[in-house]
């Protein structure tokens, strides 16, 4: 059995986490939100930076991975080069599914829904540049999708109205066929966003990184472990920690179904 840290900013994670534990099952797993810092799209770069590798520190000290997944876009396109070179453990990024996405696009017209910090990223325009240059690429920043996110998952009821403000650029222009989910947050608001196109007889595919992602942690586990370890790996065991104490009763019920055991405080 191996034990996989997945750590994010909030509960974007968590859609990261459920496509890891339907691909991989039978590991340990501690979440970790930094829900101290969030968020994370609106940090300068090099503060991002320090606080990344100061909790990916605490989150080597403590637990000690086999893998770590950064499942944050944010983050994963400017911190990646030095957490590797830094720690020994395999750590797989989260980053825009571009490639799938314009692979997949006929009317070669996409959204790009993302932190205002991952749209702006140089690490996002050389992806464009190498994958969806033959795509028109619609680029939409918010924070707000984030917080709205963080509402939903404490319990709070949130108005399409509100999503549908932040996707105005994408429902307003009937060309764009894919919509990459280019923040770990917004696979949770699926049902919600899938529900604006309807209304709006729109069939627009919503495209994400997770199941690239399963399928990279699956692969890295395989080559780490022997056939027997992972066929007696049927406990699995799952934590979240949270950088400083939740305080959103709802949150709790939502992360015991998503099967979390135990829930506690990792101070950075
Ligand atoms: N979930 C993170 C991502 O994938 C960002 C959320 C934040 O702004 O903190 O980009």
């Amino acid at each position: 059995m191996s034990l996989i840290a997945i750590y994010d900013s909030g509960v974007g994670g968590l859609s990261i986490y459920q496509t890891i534990v339907d691909y991989c099952p039978g590991h340990e797993i501690v979440f970790v939100s930094d829900n101290e810092a969030f968020p994370y799209g609106t940090k300068p770069e090099p503060e991002l930076v320090q606080r990344v590798t100061k909790v990916v520190t605490q989150i080597a000290e403590h637990f000690a991975p086999d893998i770590l997944v950064i499942a944050c876009n944010t983050a994963s396109t400017v911190v990646l080069p030095s957490l590797r070179a830094r720690f020994e453990f395999d750590i797989v990024g989260v980053v825009p599914a571009i490639k799938p996405a314009a692979e997949q696009s006929k009317t070669k017209c996409i959204g790009l829904l993302a932190t205002p910090a991952t749209i702006q990223r140089a690490y996002t325009e050389n992806l464009i540049t190498e994958f969806a240059s033959d795509c028109q690429v619609t680029k939409v920043g918010s924070s707000d999708l984030v917080c709205l996110v963080e509402e939903k998952l404490s319990g709070g009821n949130i108005a399409p109205s509100r999503i549908e403000a932040v996707l105005e650029p994408i429902l307003s222009d009937n060309r764009i066929d894919t919509l990459i989910l280019a923040c770990t947050h917004f696979p949770l608001l699926n049902n919600e966003i899938n529900s604006l196109f309807q209304a709006n007889s729109r069939h627009v595919k919503l495209i994400d990184s997770s199941k690239g992602i399963a399928k990279r942690v699956s692969f890295l586990l395989h080559s780490n472990e022997s056939t027997d370890e992972l066929s007696e790996a049927k406990n699995e065991q799952a934590t979240a920690v949270f950088t400083q104490p939740l305080n959103a009763p709802a949150l709790f019920k939502v992360l015991e179904n998503f099967g979390f055991s135990s829930i506690d405080v990792l101070a950075i």
